[in-house]
């Protein structure tokens, strides 16, 4: 099995441009010479990843830039069932993603890291589901099971993991997904905070209930980019959002390659009394 690693606004690539000095993870130099870009036809389109080969024994990371790799789909228009069809396709079980959010809360300030512990769903117009009643993957009526949106252990390693890797991790979110590709109104963001959302960003739904109809490990991290609408008195400026993400892709990145080298595939771990179980493998279910 392979484990892969979504990039989100900002996270186009794990290397450096060429001749550039790489990605350096627990010694090991992440350049171009151990990268191969592969195009993989899904039913639901064309997908572009990285395989990275790390290390001695040649342990491979799929990555993919999800909004392509020069940002140049919204987050509205995403194939997120081409994307996660494609990690199914390279028999990827455990994924980390990034994403950028806005905060709706004090304890979540710009530039600083939050992981994803559940989200609240205001998209409008996206497929969420394989299960459309067809003939392949997509046979018969299901179900998934959302009590643990992401998966437990893969959220517990990063959180684990991010102080050793320097990241200002500030604790779990609840993530709102709106719909985009515009920002959210004062007004929207109020009832928001109501409702118990801490950050707000544009694409983590469906691809979280994507990966778990496949029955992936999914953990995302939210990168804070700006405070939300009506938050602050300040308006949204593009150069703050590009800062926070610069300060934090790589760590961010590197603590996750780090986690999933030592990470047993999924199948392991729930046989494994050491690992912590998830659920993550059988979270559907079959209506028949
Ligand atoms: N709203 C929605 N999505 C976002 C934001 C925001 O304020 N910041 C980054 N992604």
């Amino acid at each position: 099995m392979r484990k892969a690693i979504i990039g989100g606004t900002g996270v186009y690539s794990l290397t450096t441009k060429p001749g550039g000095e790489g990605t350096a993870t627990e010694g090991l130099i992440i350049d171009e010479k151990n990268v191969e870009t592969r195009t993989v036809n899904t039913q639901y389109g064309a997908v572009e990843v990285d395989i990275l080969s790390i290390g001695a024994d040649r342990a491979e990371i799929v990555f993919l830039a999800r909004h392509g790799k020069g940002h140049s789909v919204p987050p509205h228009l995403i194939n997120y069932r081409a994307n996660m069809m494609a990690l199914k396709l390279l028999e990827v079980d455990q994924v980390f993603a990034t994403c950028a959010v806005g905060s709706m809360r004090e304890e979540f300030g710009v530039g600083q890291v939050a992981i994803l512990m559940d989200f609240i769903d205001f998209t409008k117009t996206r497929i969420q589901t394989f299960y459309d009643g067809g003939a392949g993957i997509d046979s018969g009526v299901k179900h998934v099971i959302m009590s643990s949106p992401y998966c437990p252990s893969l959220s517990r390693a990063f959180k684990n993991q991010a102080k050793a890797s320097g990241i200002d991790l500030k604790g779990e979110a609840v993530y709102v997904c709106t719909e985009g590709p515009r920002f959210e109104t004062a007004a929207e963001i109020a009832m928001f905070r109501k409702l118990g959302g801490d950050v707000v960003g544009m694409t983590n739904v469906p691809e979280c209930v994507l990966a778990k109809e496949l029955g992936m490990c999914y953990s995302a991290v939210g990168i804070v980019t700006n405070w939300c609408t009506g938050i602050k008195p300040e308006k949204i400026e593009l150069h703050d959002i590009g800062a926070a993400l610069e300060k934090n892709k790589e760590l961010i990145t590197e603590a996750f390659i780090s986690i999933l080298l030592r990470e047993k595939p999924a199948k392991d771990r729930l046989l494994d009394p050491e690992s912590q179980r998830c659920s993550c493998a059988s979270s559907l279910i079959s209506i028949h």
